[in-house]
């Protein structure tokens, strides 16, 4: 059960950094989405990685963040040679850059007359422009999985 003690884990970063961030950021994804997108993603392992030059545990790209806002840690400077690699391995970073991108890009991409997390994760996998195809199998499976497990979890706290 290591991973459902790295999501716990994972979901108390992001809500702090949540509740720890700037009040004006928009972020339209919600903690529960966040945590299942890097779980099919990535597994949430949080060891510094890049994939075919995606970073992070949300498998982050140059380009992503650099149309994000090329969002940085502390103080580093946006030009510096690592502050994509930095931002896309940093909860935190990685975490704002994707919700910038989604203020950006979000879009009914399965034509269910809603803009939510099924959405987002295809336009983060699949890009904005293609977010309408079919997700592949392995990510959607584990997303998919994901999802229900939270919203069994959450209606068993009520
Ligand atoms: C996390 O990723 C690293 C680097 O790819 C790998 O060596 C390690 O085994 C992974 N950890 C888990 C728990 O899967």
């Amino acid at each position: 059960m290591t991973t459902a003690k790295n999501l716990v884990c994972l979901s108390i970063i992001l809500a702090v950094g949540v509740a720890g961030a700037k009040a004006e950021q928009k972020r339209p994804i919600t903690e529960t989405c966040l945590v299942c997108m890097c779980e099919a993603l990535s597994g949430c392992n949080a060891t510094a990685v890049c994939v075919n030059g995606a970073c992070g545990i949300f498998r982050l790209t140059w380009d992503q963040w650099v149309d994000s806002g090329r969002l940085t840690v502390g103080e580093e400077p946006p030009q510096s040679e690592n502050s994509f690699t930095n931002c896309a391995n940093d909860p935190y970073c990685s975490a704002d850059t994707l919700q910038n991108y989604m203020v950006k890009y979000g879009q009914d991409c399965n034509g269910d007359e809603q803009v939510d997390c099924y959405d987002y994760g295809a336009i983060h996998y699949m890009g904005p422009f293609n977010c309408q195809a079919d997700m592949p199998y392995n990510y959607e499976s584990i997303f998919k999985n994901c999802l229900k497990r939270a919203k069994k979890q959450q209606q068993q706290q009520q």
